[in-house]
């Protein structure tokens, strides 16, 4: 595989979330009733959907957002955002009646986050409004999913997505339980520690817990050759469990500066580069040296890296990616 030559021109289509992140840099989090005199302080565009589209339009692919923001200033700035990113916002809908989604962020010196999320417009997104996409979603090589949505909307998107061949995949974040209705139609599911453990039973201590829980969820799916769960596991890297493989990529050693966004780089990177073609051993191998290169910026959207970001020496493993 040579992932520096870009395969044919991929299309992803996302549903999710687009939020305005209100970012502090500070040496710990408060503890209750305390207040914190802080370092730093910024605002970015974010949001789960928002970050992933980035990722795969910055990586390369053809991407159409469908999501909801509020006629306000974040929406319009996350409007201009998506035009920035070259992102089809055609059924990105403004809506009057509720305000842009909002994340407050506090970022540790380790580089660790704790987020809180307030989904406001995000959660607006009706099953019409997917409908409106319907084509988008149908001509699409990948739908990319997560939860700062309504599952209904997403699952609807999924059904038509499965409807017409398009690879379905689910970052089921943040944890929630999770219907059935919307795992019959997921391909590939990509949880972190934390979603893997709510969504499995399973607590996770070492590798062959991950294993173990990634085969529970993968029971939960499909019985279909196709479908796989990919397990995000941090320092740890990464777990893939397929119908006939179970591998684990290690994470790539890097200077972490925030996490923020890190899964969002794997789930654009790894949409993008199933969606040109590419095996999904080849796909995690990328998906993981993209995370990697999201830890070493400050902020989510601009910690999404390029192709020629990812396949530098600092973040691919050569033997894997070359
Ligand atoms: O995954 C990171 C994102 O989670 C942030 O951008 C924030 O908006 C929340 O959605």
């Amino acid at each position: 595989m040579n992932q520096a030559t870009p395969l044919a021109s991929p299309k992803v289509t996302v549903v999710g979330s687009l939020n305005v992140d209100l970012v502090c840099r500070a040496r710990r989090r408060p503890d209750t009733g305390e207040t914190l005199i802080g370092d730093a302080f910024d605002i970015f565009t974010g949001g789960k959907g928002f970050n992933q589209a980035t990722a795969a339009a910055r990586l390369g692919a053809e991407v159409t957002l469908i999501g909801s923001v509020g006629a306000d200033l974040f929406g319009d700035m996350l409007l201009a955002a998506t035009e920035n990113e070259r992102i089809n916002n055609r059924f990105v809908t403004k809506r009057g009646e509720v305000g842009t989604g909002v994340a407050t962020i506090v970022i540790e010196p380790d580089g660790d986050n704790s987020i809180i999320v307030v989904p406001r417009a995000n959660m607006a997104l009706t099953r019409a409004d997917i409908d409106a996409a319907a084509d988008e979603i149908a001509n699409a090589n990948v739908l990319l999913l997560q939860l700062e949505t309504p599952v209904a909307a997403s699952a609807h998107a999924a059904a038509i997505a499965k409807a017409h061949g398009t690879t379905v995949i689910l970052n089921p974040a943040p944890a929630q339980p999770l219907p059935d209705s919307l795992l019959a139609s997921v391909d590939i599911l990509i949880p972190n520690e934390s979603e893997t453990e709510l969504l499995s039973g399973i607590k996770i201590d070492n590798h062959e817990d991950a294993r173990r829980a990634a085969e529970v969820l993968r029971g939960r799916m499909v019985a279909a050759p196709s479908t796989a769960v990919v397990l995000t596991l941090g320092v740890q890297g990464a777990l893939m469990l397929t119908a006939t493989e179970s591998a684990h990529v290690p994470a790539l050693t890097v200077d972490a500066v925030d996490t923020t966004g890190a899964g969002d780089a794997f789930c654009g990177a790894l949409a993008t580069t199933l969606a040109s073609g590419e095996t999904l051993r080849g796909a995690v191998a990328f998906a993981n040296a993209a995370g990697a290169a999201a830890v070493t910026v400050v902020g989510a959207t601009p910690s999404m890296p390029t192709r020629e970001k990812v396949m530098t020496r600092d973040f691919c493993e050569l033997s894997d990616l070359l």
